[in-house]
């Protein structure tokens, strides 16, 4: 299946000559194949008769022999697919591979992402990518991390020529008020101790058509018109987590704090902040040196740390203020 998906990857029209010969099976075999592949990967492929078989929209797939080949920093794991690149993290904890390691996928069948929603992780579209890490001192260093990852993939994302991209209290990275990507932190052991963090990071990449998502969200590929190369962009995103992972980890996210604070896209902004059913609703003054949300509420400040609040843009007139 992965030198077919590989041949059609280019978008363009594939004979059924052409693909049985570099498969060495017979056309009907081919056609077979193709049924098996499009109900794995849930991929449009058109039948033209005279012509061939392509994919209506191409693909640009990871090349595993590349990121073999020049990830630096930690192994990397690459899947075709997988329930979740967290999950899998997990498990290869479980099964004693020693951290730091990384996870990517080309789809995950069960995409978590925060607040017990899920990831819609369609095949060779997006970036999955997870990153495990061993934590001695749990509380001190999980403080801002999220934050401090968010920064990484803006970086990440300016780098590929997005410059319209901002971050969104805690970790979710906007564009035009519409989702380009999200972190989820998950942890294992003892927070306050020692544990593993797993770090996963889901960029929408070149996805252009997909109802199953239930919020305003982009992609690179809508944003910039053009193909993104996946595995550049991995590479890429990997070598700027390692060096916003050094800065937080040598000096604490307080010496990312003025940074984040820049690329806050609603700071001054009146926000509703969701924690449980109860609104709050406060102007956005930033984030303090461990990332906690600051909020002026009724001339006092308050502080929210990230668990399981939400935040939006309040709706009320006082929302330009
Ligand atoms: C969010 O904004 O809700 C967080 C989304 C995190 C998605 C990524 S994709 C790679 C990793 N594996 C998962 O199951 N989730 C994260």
């Amino acid at each position: 299946m992965n030198l077919l998906i590989k041949l059609l990857a280019d978008g363009k029209f594939h004979s059924g000559e052409e693909l049985g010969l570099a498969l060495q099976i017979s056309r009907s075999a081919i056609w077979k194949r193709l049924r098996k592949l499009e109900t794995f990967t849930h991929l449009d492929i058109q039948k033209v008769k005279g012509k061939g078989y392509r994919l209506t929209t191409p693909l640009s797939l990871l090349d595993s022999k590349q990121l073999k080949l020049t990830f630096q920093h930690w192994p990397i794991k690459v899947l075709n697919n997988v329930d979740s690149t967290n999950t899998e993290c997990f498990r290869l904890l479980a099964n004693n591979l020693t951290a730091p390691f990384a996870v990517t996928a080309e789809q995950q069948s069960n995409g978590k992402g925060r607040r017990g929603r899920q990831w819609i992780s369609p095949f060779g579209q997006n970036l999955y990518f997870s990153l495990l890490i061993g934590l001695k001192n749990g509380s001190t260093q999980l403080q801002g991390l999220s934050l401090s990852v968010g920064l990484a993939v803006l970086n990440t994302l300016k780098k590929a020529g997005l410059a319209t991209v901002g971050l969104k209290w805690p970790n979710d990275l906007l564009v035009n008020n519409k989702k380009i990507a999200g972190i989820l932190l998950e942890i294992n052991g003892d927070p306050a101790d020692i544990c593993h963090v797993v770090i996963g990071i889901g960029i929408n990449v070149n996805m252009l058509l997909n109802g199953q998502i239930d919020q305003a969200w982009t992609s690179l590929q809508q944003e910039l018109n053009n193909l993104v190369d996946r595995t550049t962009l991995l590479l890429d995103l990997n070598n700027s987590l390692y060096q916003y992972l050094k800065i937080h980890f040598q000096k604490g996210f307080i010496a990312l704090k003025e940074e984040w604070q820049n690329n806050n896209l609603w700071q001054d902004k009146m926000v509703t902040l969701l924690q449980g059913n109860q609104p709050i609703y406060g102007k956005m003054l930033g984030v303090d040196d461990t990332g906690a949300l600051k909020l002026l509420i009724n001339n006092e400040i308050q502080h929210f740390n990230a668990g399981e609040v939400s935040l939006r843009l309040a709706t009320s007139p006082n929302n330009e203020s």
